[in-house]
């Protein structure tokens, strides 16, 4: 169902009418303080949809759609991707905690990150029954600490090497990772040195490879780029492994990055991806073996939306649009996401206002960073009342803080019209007690 209008020009989310969840929440069975803004709401169902369309995409190849939980990753979201089948990409042990917390087996759990820390990999090699089912090590280096830590507590560790293919992904420089600069990955030409170190490892096993060129990719190209270099390295990793009597890969993870229509369009949908995939490694022959991709944002970014209240109209010039300030209650803290890129969310009245007709205006936030700015955008004169930050269900509330002493947005989730779960930031008196120290 996604997002709407109905008849009147309300916004809905899931069939649902937002301004009613802040009007009305009792009529939707939400008890306690009535519901205020700033809150992120969701539609669980579309989510669970998003999933099952990436699944089917794959047709019949087998899979797993190991969702990214840094792109949001709170409960209600992350059971009902696990629930369509979904496991999970996680970057640090409290990530793995919750999605083992959600009842992701750990069968179904990668770890990527340039960084992970000793503590980390031991929740990560004791997990369930083997550990989890792929750790991504990003160096040689990572190869020895993991092989230490998994000596320490007595088991294999299965790893897949991160590879970072050297494709210039077509997105904006802070999220593009698979280029000859960044910090990620193992550089194709040390490929030989890891397979090598690995061999000298005796509580490692190596089960696959692994890439990420970047998130909110358009087009499929260098994706699909990346995916054939992985199919070939993927290969020649198998040589290395059987000639010495070890086993073939069983996994090929060929990473996340599926874009999504922020309303400036976006040619590739997240099943183009899947089907094109399918397509390479059938090609390559390795239908038996896993095929892995991590989406966080395709599954989640469209279905959430941020709703803020307007504060007030700020005018700081006569006659002069552009200064036209529009305060509204959420900010930077709420949204990093235009701060951080220059990402521009479409802002929209929640209520249509009876006049269709509208002035270009800056909505900005209330907190103390000129870079608190959503960007210009048409809206109804004289303003409305409350309005929705479309396409905020990924890297929204994670990326959230409490900077300026501002607590963190409530989150609603809606499932079969009805709202299914809510999630209460702790609140400023709570930040005001832990700050006191
Ligand atoms: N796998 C790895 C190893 C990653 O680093 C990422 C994202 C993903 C999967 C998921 O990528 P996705 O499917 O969501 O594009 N905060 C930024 C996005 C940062 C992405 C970081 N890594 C934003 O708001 O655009």
């Amino acid at each position: 169902m996604g997002f709407e209008r109905d008849e009147s020009g309300a916004a809905l989310l899931g069939g649902v009418r937002l301004a009613a969840l802040f009007d009305d929440p009792s009529s939707f069975g939400v008890d306690g303080a009535p519901l205020s803004t700033p809150a992120y709401v969701y539609d669980l169902d579309a989510i669970a949809g998003e999933a099952r369309a990436l699944r089917e995409a794959f047709g019949g190849l087998p899979h797993l759609v190991a969702f990214a939980i840094k792109a949001n990753s709170a409960g209600p979201i992350v059971r009902a991707l696990a629930a369509e089948g979904a496991g999970a990409d996680v970057v640090s042990g409290g990530e793995l905690a919750l999605a083992l917390a959600c009842g992701i087996p750990p069968e179904d759990v990668v770890y990527s990150g340039v960084a992970k820390q000793a503590a980390e990999l031991d929740r990560a090699i004791g997990a369930g029954p083997r550990g989890i089912l792929s750790i991504q090590a990003e160096s040689i280096e990572e190869l020895t600490r993991i092989d230490e830590r998994a000596r320490a507590a007595g088991r294999r560790a299965r790893v897949s090497l991160r590879i970072n293919p050297g494709v210039e992904a077509d997105t904006h420089a802070y999220i593009a990772t698979g280029h000859d600069e960044a910090k990620f990955g193992i550089p194709k030409a040390e490929i030989g040195l890891a397979v090598e170190r690995i061999q000298s490892c005796s509580n490692v096993e190596l089960v696959g490879v692994s890439s990420h060129i970047g998130s909110q990719l358009t087009t499929t190209d260098a994706y699909i780029q990346a995916a054939r270099m992985l199919l070939t390295i993927a290969s020649s990793c198998d040589v290395a492994m059987t000639s010495t009597g070890r086993p073939a890969l069983t996994l090929v993870d060929f990473g996340g990055g599926f874009g999504i229509d922020y309303g400036q369009g976006c040619d590739a949908h997240p099943a183009d991806f899947a089907r094109a995939l399918a397509v390479e490694v059938r090609r390559a022959g390795r239908e038996s073996c896993r095929t892995l991709i991590e989406p966080g944002r395709s599954l989640v970014g469209s279905h959430g939306v941020l709703c803020a209240g307007v504060v007030m109209q700020k005018r700081a010039k006569p006659n002069d649009d552009e200064r036209t300030w529009l305060i509204v209650d959420a900010g930077m803290n709420d949204l990093l996401r235009p701060a951080l890129y220059h990402a521009l969310h479409r802002i929209e009245p929640l209520e249509r206002a009876a006049d269709a007709g509208g002035l270009p205006m800056r909505v900005v936030g209330p907190v103390c960073e000129s870079s608190d700015d959503f960007g210009t955008h048409v809206l109804p004169q004289p303003p409305p009342r409350r309005v929705v930050i479309r396409d905020a269900g990924a890297y929204g509330f994670t990326m959230a803080s409490e900077y300026n002493g501002r607590a963190l947005p409530t989150e609603v989730f809606l499932r079969g019209g009805r709202v299914d779960a809510v999630i209460r930031p702790r609140g400023v008196d709570a930040w005001v007690k832990e700050r006191l120290g």
